[in-house]
């Protein structure tokens, strides 16, 4: 099985993915509480009640099951560190440890989201401050620290219609990147028009962009609106930009700064409202530097830039893509069940450096799925033959990529890694705390109370 770090060993019910994601974006203490609730119950945890303690904010949430003198009831507080928020949960019976880590995992994400709630009515120009939660995007998967990146960068160009130059290798998921930001901008419900500047010949993508007036060419037997125009309102994709020739990218410019469209052989111009996103997977700034490409095109279009890692610098998201992949896998293969994935397999997935990227892991996934047939598991021996890994590279170490980010210590990166480390170990090891304990050399509590530690020095006080 794909390991999943929010869930517990001999849980694999697909429950806890999906609340705890909305959790992270819940906008109100009641759906807080309510996918909270959620979560404990996909874990098996028979809750009894939870309780919000904030001034003027505190809540209750109570299970429908009535409450029997004799039962044992077990308490777990969570509180934020330098916040005002606690969470008290009252849990019937003794779940075991590992089991309580990860309740207690979700009930700090909830902590911290009713915080930063209540922190929003209270000081507004606060708001949209509270960059511990990573942002759910649809379709985009990852929450490793450079998806988390893409992730606020594409939020931040939804917010306005400057144009987006996003680079990356092939397969890192800039076309999903583009739609993305089309999706969450407010031309959401206008044309999103892709258009593969490699794909055709340079006369024949002037008249797909421009459109092309009655009797500007032979064949050209009617007016014809362009690409452009079609994208009126909405976003157009200029996918392959590097591929353009120069004289298609002198038109370009003039679209660029002066948001109007002449078609091939009309005299007249027409405005056009579009936002503009442009892809590559060369080298953009390069290209210009060796005068392939023009530098006055490249500044237009290079105002949001967003770079794609490639997928051996998000290693960390590999069990979650493969995850995803799964889900997807068994309806798209025709297969009445999911198809499942031996641990090993996952691991071994995981130290392959991916030179096709995300798309090249979506492809193998496909093909081991089909070879592996209905109702099959994909082995570590099937990986093997695809990656020309060995069985040593599957168990052994672990790499992973570090970002220090600006204006942070060296005591504030370290506490931060230590816990993306810890949840990097924790999925190698099925979401196991125990096992990630064992693997890390540390006394499971003591490890416990040494993450509490790093998470309270981080998200606590402000
Ligand atoms: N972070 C991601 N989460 C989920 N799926 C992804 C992600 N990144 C890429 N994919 C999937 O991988 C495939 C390739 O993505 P996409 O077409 O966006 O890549 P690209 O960068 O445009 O590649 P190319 O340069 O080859 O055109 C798609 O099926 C896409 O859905
Ligand atoms: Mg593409």
């Amino acid at each position: 099985m794909v390991p999943n770090h929010h869930q517990s060993k001999g849980d694999m019910r697909p429950v806890t993915v999906r609340p705890l994601a909305r959790l992270a974006r819940s906008a109100s203490v009641e759906s807080v509480l309510g996918d909270l609730a959620e979560i404990a119950a996909g874990k098996g945890i028979d809750l009894h009640s939870i309780r919000v303690v904030r001034a003027g904010l505190d809540r209750e949430f109570r299970s429908k099951e009535p409450a029997i003198a004799t039962e044992r009831v077990s308490e777990l507080e969570i509180g934020v560190e330098g916040g005002q928020t606690r969470l008290v949960l009252q849990l019937r019976g003794s779940p075991d440890d590992a089991v309580k880590f990860e309740i207690e995992d979700a009930a700090h994400l909830a902590a911290h989201r009713i915080e930063l709630l209540a922190e929003r009515r209270l000081r507004p120009e606060r708001a949209g401050k509270g960059r511990e939660l990573s942002p759910v995007i649809e379709g985009l998967i990852g929450d490793s620290e450079p998806m988390r990146r893409i992730k606020d960068a594409i939020i931040t160009a939804a917010r306005c219609s400057s144009t987006v130059l996003i680079s990356g290798e092939s397969g890192t998921g800039k076309e999903i990147a583009a739609r993305a930001i089309h999706h969450l901008s407010d031309r959401a419900k206008e044309p999103f028009i892709p258009v593969n500047c490699g794909a055709f010949v340079e006369s024949l993508l002037e008249s797909e962009l421009f459109g092309y007036a009655k009797g500007a060419f032979t064949g050209a037997t009617v007016n014809r609106k362009g690409l452009f125009e079609a994208a009126n309102r909405g976003t157009i994709f200029l996918d392959e930009i590097g591929e353009t020739t120069q004289g298609l990218q002198v038109r370009l410019l003039r679209v660029l700064q002066e948001r109007k469209v002449r078609p091939v052989g009309a005299h007249d111009e027409r405005d056009v409202d579009v936002r503009v996103i442009a892809a590559t997977n060369r080298d953009l700034s390069r290209e210009v530097s060796e005068k392939r490409f023009r530098h006055d095109l490249y500044y237009r279009l290079h105002v949001l830039p967003l770079r794609m890692p490639p997928l051996r610098q998000h290693q960390a998201d590999i069990p979650l893509l493969i995850r995803h992949f799964l889900d997807l896998l068994g309806q798209r293969l025709s297969f009445t069940t999911r198809p499942e994935i031996e641990e090993d397999a996952v691991r071994m997935l995981c130290r392959y450096h991916w030179p096709g990227n995300v798309r090249e892991l979506e492809t193998m996934l496909e093909r081991l799925a089909a070879c592996a047939g209905e109702g099959g598991v994909i082995t570590v021996g099937q990986v093997q033959a695809e990656t020309f890994l060995t069985q040593k590279d599957a168990s052994g170490d672990i790499e992973y990529v570090a970002v220090l980010r600006a204006g942070e210590s060296l005591d504030e990166h370290f506490k931060r890694q230590e816990l993306a480390l810890y949840k990097i170990v924790r999925d190698s090891v099925g979401g196991n705390h125990s096992r990630a304990a064992r693997r890390l050399g540390v006394e499971r509590t003591a490890l416990y109370h040494r993450l509490e530690r790093a998470r309270q020095q981080i998200f606590g006080g402000n």
